[in-house]
């Protein structure tokens, strides 16, 4: 404990369950001195545990559906008046395919579906900021943080229509962090995480396998849960304020590697059990 969100107050969307990367972070945020408010869509309060999680942190929760403008600015007002006074950080931690849930194949996707997923995992952030940036409800200096995948930047095929959500969930983080920093002197930036076994992630076709080879791939392993908490904490912190519009890879160095030895080596036992079957 570092004490680094003393007196910072923010809100957290997207803790399901104790496994969600929001849930841990939350818990950190409140280690660290912060007052937290904890926000779910409405049908995610009845499935999961969020409830335990508020007790544990001393927050309120407050139900929002981040796809609707006016649940988001009744989210921002109660939190402001709930935490006393502006925020200082918010983190979005919400992502959801319609197709990848139906086991859609990328190339066949149903395109009303594409568009709810798109609407909950990219457009909420904008409309969360441009509530937020409307209300002038982020103090200065505050910090404004999405998570992403790096399938927005190369291919990972069984990502589906996630990867393209992503790119243009990271395009809103640069386009609305111009305006917040500008103005707000606000900070915006994006985490683009290890594969990390939650609902969401383990809900992505052959996570078992893209998350052992990431883990083989990196120099430092899969970042964990914890691990992307824990820099969601410096990012909101008093000690990142020149980082804005930036998307900060935070993968144990897996996005700079061409090729590790764990994983050579694999291909070429592979290639020899090829040629001489037993
Ligand atoms: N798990 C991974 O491998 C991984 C890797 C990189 C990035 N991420 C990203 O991290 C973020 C958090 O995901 P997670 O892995 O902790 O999984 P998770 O399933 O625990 O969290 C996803 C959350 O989105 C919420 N959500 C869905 N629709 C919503 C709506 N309309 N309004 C408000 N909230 C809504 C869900 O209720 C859930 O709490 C997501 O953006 C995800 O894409 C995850």
């Amino acid at each position: 404990m570092y004490n680094l969100l003393k007196g910072k107050r923010g809100i957290i969307f997207g803790a399901l369950d104790s496994k969600s990367i929001a849930w841990i972070t939350a818990e950190r945020a409140v280690e660290e001195g912060a007052s937290i408010v904890l926000t779910n869509a409405p049908v995610a309060m009845r499935m999961g545990t969020i409830n335990e999680l508020a007790e544990k942190t001393g927050a309120q929760v407050i139900p929002c559906d981040a796809t609707n403008v006016e649940d988001l600015e009744e989210l921002i007002d109660s939190a402001v008046k709930i935490l006393g006074g502006k925020l200082d950080f918010v983190l979005h931690s919400i992502g959801m395919s319609v197709n990848v849930r139906k086991g859609l194949h990328y190339t066949e996707e149903d395109y009303d579906y594409t568009q709810k997923g798109w609407d909950v995992s990219a457009l909420s952030f904008h409309k969360l900021m441009s509530v937020l940036y409307k209300k002038d409800a982020m103090n200065e200096w505050g910090s404004i943080i999405a998570l992403t995948y790096m399938a927005a930047q190369r291919v990972f095929p069984d990502y589906n229509d996630m990867a393209d959500n992503k790119a243009y969930l990271e395009s809103i983080a640069r386009s609305f962090g111009y305006f917040f920093g500008r103005d707000k002197k606000v900070r915006v930036n994006t985490i683009s995480q290890s594969p990390t076994v939650t609902t969401a992630g383990s809900g992505v076709k052959g996570f078992g396998g893209f998350f052992a080879f990431a883990e083989k791939m990196s120099p430092l392993g899969n970042a964990t849960a914890l691990d992307c908490a824990n820099y969601s904490i410096t990012l909101f912190s008093d000690l990142t304020r020149k980082v804005t519009l930036q998307n900060l890879f935070h993968d144990g160095g897996f996005s700079n590697m061409g090729i590790s030895d764990a994983i050579m080596d694999d291909f070429m036992e592979s290639q020899h059990n090829e040629q001489n079957p037993s």
